[in-house]
């Protein structure tokens, strides 16, 4: 079968203090705190009308500093090997990041963000509310995560593996 190339216009780009992708957080729940500011390209700035109702928001951006993709990782957090899609790895075809992050203000097409876990300068692709009624799922199946419930999530951090 033949693929098809799909493209997609950045809508803002992601400020944050990240500038190597080594020892810095791999979730917002380990980058608690930590500022961040989106700034959306003017031709978009229409479409934050009402964002700043809502305290989370999601990200949806292109993790562009990923030379290589694999199919198989060791990801973050265990030392097997396991499927790309199995895991949260940035080294996944598409090289495409999600990541919930809390809004601190938005300030015209400036919006001051929480808990940033990826690189200066990430290409913001979308941006959606986080809302728990449609998102917030429990009693969910953690796969080759069930037995990492005393991990550190607070304070762990990138390693080298996927530079
Ligand atoms: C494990 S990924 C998780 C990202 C997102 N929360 C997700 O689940 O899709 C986060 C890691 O990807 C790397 N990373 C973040 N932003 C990146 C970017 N723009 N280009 C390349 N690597 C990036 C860093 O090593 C960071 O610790």
């Amino acid at each position: 079968m033949k693929t098809k190339t799909i493209e997609l216009e950045a809508i803002g780009v992601i400020k944050t203090p990240w500038k190597t992708p080594d020892n810095m957080p791999i979730q917002p729940t380990g980058a608690k705190g930590i500022k961040g500011i989106i700034e959306v390209f003017p031709k978009f700035s229409d479409g934050l009308k009402g964002v700043d109702g809502f305290s989370h928001i999601m990200l949806i951006y292109q993790l562009h500093l990923v030379e290589n993709t694999k199919l198989e990782v060791i990801p973050f957090m265990d030392n097997t090997p396991k499927g790309i899609f199995a895991t949260r790895s940035p080294k996944r075809p598409n090289k495409i990041g999600v990541s919930i992050v809390e809004i601190e203000k938005l300030e015209g097409n400036k919006i001051h963000i929480l808990d940033v876990d990826m690189m200066n300068n990430s290409p913001l692709l979308d941006i959606k509310p986080y809302f728990e009624d449609f998102d917030n799922r429990t009693g969910t199946k953690k796969g080759w995560l069930t037995n990492k419930q005393d991990i550190d999530k607070y304070h762990f951090k990138s390693d080298k593996r996927f530079i």
